[in-house]
């Protein structure tokens, strides 16, 4: 009988300790700088777990693993419902297109941090990690930049502005940076890329060097996607990255995106052995834009197929050494890329359009509430 007079006790201090914030300053703008405690914030809430249940960042805190996801600046600006499970569900946050070149500098030495500071501002509030994407990608070149012929020396003064001044206002802030995005093509040799023309193969370890100077305690990472399992792509990047390293250039992990298909997963087996041949090289590995695409229109297995890969794919990484982070691009099917760039594909998120959790986000919860009644039990042991 104590427990519903405190539940009752414990609403009643929240609403007070609300209103009196909501009659200093209007609420909306207040909640948009993060300024009043959400719901879930107030301690005695939480305590009394009236939040509601566990969140995947809940759980996630006591595997000391990053659960992150691809944000989209324009949702979280405008949608509520979006900014809510963000803030409830993850524990770190990657921009889905604005830290990309094209964004940051529109114009040549003309930076533009707005959207960027926003999300790193909705991190700071939240007590999120923030993975920084991408300095370096052959796609997102503005034109100004790519319609023009360059000379290498003038290219490379480019390059190395634009990831100092970039690695350099966010030192200290960015928990893993990619550094270079998908310099591997499909049939496993370098990528002819921009980049590739002016500056020639070695653009690659210039980048992690500039990188590095200009953030030294930054983890930096190569970002690819088709490499996630064992393949001659996976053996590509594998061989690119063991000759940086054995050239000491600061590179610290690969990334994983994981873009894969409900009905064509990579196996867990293989992207373990992936991980494992990277931890070797003293390399971490995480998973950083995950999300399985499904043929439309789908069918009723489908959505459990899908959820038993999320799952593979968490728990690969959950017993790998070497990975401590697993992002999926985007969380809601409402603002998921896919649909609009593989034709006939969609549905490939853990929440649906209308952000009612899919199979695919209780897959993932039950699989970290198992991990940590596990800890609890063998802590039990002890
Ligand atoms: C995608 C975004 O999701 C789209 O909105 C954008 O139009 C194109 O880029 N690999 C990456 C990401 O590294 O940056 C891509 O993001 C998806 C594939």
């Amino acid at each position: 009988m104590l427990r519903p007079k405190l539940i009752v006790l414990a609403v009643l201090v929240c609403v007070g300790l609300w209103l009196s914030w909501g009659m200093a300053i209007a609420a909306h703008s207040l909640e948009d700088q993060g300024t009043i405690p959400p719901a879930h914030h107030c301690a005695l809430v939480r305590w009394l777990r009236l939040g509601g249940g566990p969140t995947l960042a809940s759980l996630a805190r006591g595997q000391d693993l990053y659960v992150g996801t691809a944000v989209n600046l324009k949702a979280l600006e405008r949608d509520r419902q979006y900014r809510r499970r963000l803030a409830q569900e993850f524990n770190l946050v990657t921009a889905e297109n604005d830290m990309k070149l094209e964004r940051l500098q529109p114009r040549r030495n003309q930076f533009d941090f707005s959207q960027a500071d926003r999300l790193l501002a909705f991190a700071a509030d939240h007590q999120m990690a923030v993975r920084g994407h991408t300095l370096l990608w052959h796609r997102a070149v503005p034109d100004w930049l790519e319609q023009q012929d360059w000379s290498r020396a003038e290219l490379m003064a480019i390059l190395e502005n634009h990831i100092k001044t970039v690695v350099g206002r966010y030192r200290g802030q960015i928990a893993a940076w990619d550094v270079v995005n998908e310099a591997i093509a499909d049939d496993s040799t370098l990528r002819d890329t921009f980049w590739l023309r002016g500056i020639g193969p070695d653009y690659i370890e210039m980048a992690f060097r500039w990188a590095h100077e200009a953030d030294p305690d930054a983890l930096l990472m190569y970002n690819d996607y088709g490499g996630e399992g064992l393949n001659a792509k996976s053996d590509a990047i594998y061989e690119l990255v063991q000759s940086l390293r054995s050239r000491d250039v600061p590179i610290h992990g690969v990334g994983l995106q994981m873009h894969v298909q409900a009905n064509a997963a990579p196996s867990s087996q293989e992207v373990a052995a992936n991980m494992a041949r990277l931890a070797d090289l003293g390399l971490q590995a995480q998973i950083t834009e995950m999300d399985v695409r499904i043929r439309q229109p789908s069918t009723p297995g489908d959505a459990d197929q899908q959820a038993d890969i999320y799952r593979a794919m968490l728990q690969t990484c959950l017993e790998a050494e070497n990975c401590n982070t697993f992002v999926t691009w985007g969380f809601s099917d409402r603002y998921s890329w896919v649909p609009g760039y593989f034709e006939g594909w969609g549905e490939a998120l853990i929440f649906d359009q209308d952000y009612r959790a899919k199979p695919a986000y209780h897959s993932l919860l039950n699989l970290l509430a198992d991990y940590s009644t596990s800890d609890a039990n063998q802590n039990g042991a002890d």
